[in-house]
């Protein structure tokens, strides 16, 4: 291990927030039971976020930022890991309250991390990242409702993004109708290529509609919230059901009872950085086994180092990003 290391951290300065590459210390690695000499990080909108003043979601500065990392344990007291163990550590206060991804090392808790399944390379597992991670989550509470490729046609909203990419792919990847709907006019081909049968217009679904409209999808996955929410709600079939999953759109959305009692709809929460040690072994294992895109590696993932994530940043904040970035670190 060498005795300093590079990092991009976020401080505050005044009311700004500054980001900067720094070198610091091995003393400077927070308390943890694992250290990791880390290859692998991404850009999630989350990071974007992390990165400004009014984001709201860095409790602490100054932080190492990145919520994701995938890489090699160079230490370990955690019994469960030794030297040279491929792990990924998605969620939790990685990248928050705890420094993240964007550094040459990362030590953490061992219970944030999962062993990287062996038919994932540490890149393709950050190409999943919490994006593919949150498809995934999203996917296993639709089906635990009862959604399978027979219900009926899938929406999937803020499509061409991270979240939204990978979960046109793993659905198309599972026989599903997947129909996708995107701002990016330019983008259709790309989405077709991904495996979506239909192309919405954002538009056309971002405002409010009747509380209860024609039946048209047996699920979704939203990435967008606000009013697009409510209209998804009055789209969907009997007994469909939306995951929630983000907020790129807005935060709130109103609504009337009835698409919950005409038709037996289902609001369902995703939430990834808390989601339970214990389950995420297995959901890796399925992404890498069963719903891993044929074009994960290339199509859906750009790639930057820590000098370009500054860029990637103003990009995902604007909205303007196809697919994920993933962030070489070694
Ligand atoms: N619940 C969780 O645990 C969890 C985990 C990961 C992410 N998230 C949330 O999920 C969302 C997506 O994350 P991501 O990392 O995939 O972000 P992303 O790569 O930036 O994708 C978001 C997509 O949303 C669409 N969009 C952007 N601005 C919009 C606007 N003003 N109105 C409507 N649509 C807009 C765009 O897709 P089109 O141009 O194709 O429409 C954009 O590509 C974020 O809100 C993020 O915070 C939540």
């Amino acid at each position: 291990m060498n005795s300093d290391y590079r990092a991009f951290v976020a401080r505050k300065s005044g009311d700004d927030i500054i980001c900067e590459i720094t070198t610091k210390a091995l003393e400077d690695l927070p308390d943890g039971d694992v250290t990791i000499l880390v290859a692998w990080s991404s850009v999630n909108y989350k990071d974007g976020l992390a990165s400004i003043a009014k984001g709201g979601v860095v409790r602490n500065y100054p932080r190492v930022l990145g919520i994701d990392l995938g890489g090699t344990v160079v230490d370990s007291t955690d019994s469960r890991y030794a030297e040279g163990d491929e792990v990924l550590v998605t969620g939790f206060d990685v990248g928050v309250g705890h420094d993240g991804g964007y550094a040459t090392y990362a030590r953490v808790p061992g219970d944030w991390i999962v062993k990287c399944p062996t038919t994932l390379s540490l890149r393709e597992a950050m190409v999943f990242g919490t994006a593919g991670f949150t498809a995934a989550l999203a996917i296993r509470q639709l089906e635990h409702v009862g959604m399978a490729p027979s219900s009926g046609p899938v929406l999937v909203t803020g499509a061409t993004g991270g979240v939204g990419s990978i979960a046109v792919s793993m659905l198309a990847n599972l026989g599903y109708e997947v129909h996708a709907s995107t701002g990016k006019k330019n983008e259709h081909n790309y989405l077709k290529t991904l495996g979506a049968a239909e192309i919405h217009d954002r538009i056309d679904l971002s405002s409010k509609g009747r509380p209860l409209d024609k039946e048209i999808w047996a699920g979704a996955i939203d990435q967008v919230g606000g009013e697009g929410l409510a209209r998804i709600m009055s789209n969907l079939m009997y007994r469909g059901a939306v995951a929630c999953t983000g907020l790129t759109g807005g935060v709130t959305y109103s609504t009337t009872v009835l698409p919950f009692l005409l038709r037996g709809i289902s609001v369902l929460g995703i939430d990834s950085v808390m989601c339970p040690s214990d389950e995420r072994p297995a959901i890796w294992q399925r992404m890498a086994d069963e719903l891993k895109p044929s074009r994960l590696g290339d199509l859906i993932a750009a790639e930057t180092d820590l000098d370009g994530v500054a860029k990637v940043f103003t990009n995902i904040l604007a909205g303007n990003v196809r697919g994920r970035t993933v962030v070489k670190i070694n």
